[in-house]
């Protein structure tokens, strides 16, 4: 399979133990593998370096909370945020999403208001904010899709109004890798006064992030999906927006000062982080960052295009496959095979060593709008290569083979 001559392919696979000769790993939307780096950086955390943060006035405390809080600054630096104190670790982009519903929703919500969602979210975009809705009396209105696949951002416009308080809206869809145009969402949720919540879980691992530059509020994403560890994940939000916020779980290291008669609570970020950390996980993290930047985040863009290109090309040939999604998705093929269901292409493909996904992608909606029940879908990371296209397209022509 002819890459494109404008793509730089990367040939990292070797960085990656768990992926052995021969396996084409296509699921990274689902999760990304971890590169030696990662997994270095998980091991001195527990062989060499472990102990508690914040508390311990020993020194190996003392220097992990260092480690840990230059993670925070090094996470901050990565996405643009202007300052540590704006970066909130969580388990995750769903952690993330749920704590912003709870918190900020929870306080300013109020009967009558209106929650913008679009049609492509991921259920942890839609199911806080219905959880929230019904709790605090607000509505819910859902952005409808363009005929290829991106949130209709020009009938977005013409659905908000002034009673809409956040737009929370998937940076990059999970199903169909179309890139939302964030800078003009966020002046469309401005315009009418609402806030803007972007899911970047799929965005982060594929292409530079400046959330000022976006334009944004609050920013989430996951780093088992950025090549890190799973567990831990980022919550960005704006400085004077998190001071408002109060925290949604009460416990160690999130007081000022605790009484019987009153308790008060420390400032962001350590307001939203009730408990023991994830230590090692944001160390882990911290080295996924730096496993990125050091191969470029618009390099890796542009290999994932050159991937996503060739794939649609190769599978769009055939006649009996339905592409789903823009041509310029971001890393992300969602397809279906007439006639076979989605379970029976990934089955089949497994047994030829190409690993994909194939369901719902926790995006039901979308299913709906699709009009099917599941598709299958392939997703690509910095350790694909052409090989691994081409062994898709190879699979693919078996299961027509086997379906007649
Ligand atoms: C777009 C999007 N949002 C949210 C999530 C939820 O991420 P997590 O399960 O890591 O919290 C995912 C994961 O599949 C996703 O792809």
């Amino acid at each position: 399979m002819d890459m494109p001559t404008s793509a730089r392919p990367l040939d990292l696979v070797s960085d990656f133990p768990a992926i052995p000769d021969g396996w084409a790993y296509l699921d990274t939307a689902a999760t990304a593998q971890k590169p030696r780096a990662v997994i270095d950086a998980i091991a001195r955390g527990y062989s060499q370096t472990y102990a508690t943060v914040h508390r311990g006035v020993y020194q190996r405390s003392a220097e992990m909370t260092l480690a840990f809080e230059n993670a925070r600054r090094r996470t901050a630096a990565f996405i643009g945020a202007r300052s540590p104190e704006e970066v909130i670790f969580v388990r995750g982009a769903t952690e993330g999403i749920n704590l912003v519903a709870q918190s900020w929703g929870g306080t300013f919500l109020k009967p009558g208001d209106r929650i913008m969602l679009s049609v492509l979210e991921h259920h942890s975009n839609i199911v806080p904010w219905q959880m929230i809705a019904e709790r605090t009396g607000a509505a819910i209105d859902v952005a409808p899709l363009t005929a290829n696949g991106r949130i209709d951002l020009d009938a977005m416009a013409a659905m908000l109004t002034e009673r809409h308080r956040i737009v929370a809206l998937a940076h990059v869809s999970n199903v169909l890798g179309s890139v939302l145009d964030a800078r003009r969402a966020a002046a469309l949720a401005h315009g009418v006064g609402a806030l803007l919540l972007l899911d970047g879980c799929q965005a982060v691992p594929r292409m530079p992030v400046d959330v000022a530059a976006l334009g944004c509020d609050f920013y989430v994403f996951s780093a088992h999906k950025l090549y890190g560890p799973t567990g831990i994940g980022v919550l960005w939000g704006r400085g004077d927006l998190l001071e408002a916020m109060p925290p949604v779980q009460g416990g160690g290291a999130m007081i000022d000062k605790v009484s019987f008669e009153k308790t008060t609570f420390a400032p962001p970020p350590a307001r939203f982080e009730a408990g023991t950390p994830h230590v090692v996980g944001v160390l882990g993290l911290e080295a996924a960052i730096g496993y990125v930047e050091a191969i470029g985040l618009e390099a890796i863009s542009a290999h994932e295009e050159a991937l996503v290109r060739s794939a649609r090309d190769a599978l769009g040939s055939l006649n009996s496959v339905r592409l789903f999604g823009p041509d310029d998705s971001a890393g992300i093929v969602s397809f279906a095979l007439e006639g076979v269901h989605p379970h029976d292409v990934g089955t089949i493909l497994d047994e030829s060593r190409v690993a994909i996904r194939a369901g719902h992608h926790c995006a039901q909606p979308l299913m709906a709008s699709l009009g099917v029940d599941a598709t299958a879908r392939a997703s690509f990371g910095v350790y694909n290569g052409p090989g691994d296209v081409e062994a898709l397209v190879r699979g693919i022509e078996r299961v027509r083979r086997i379906f007649g």
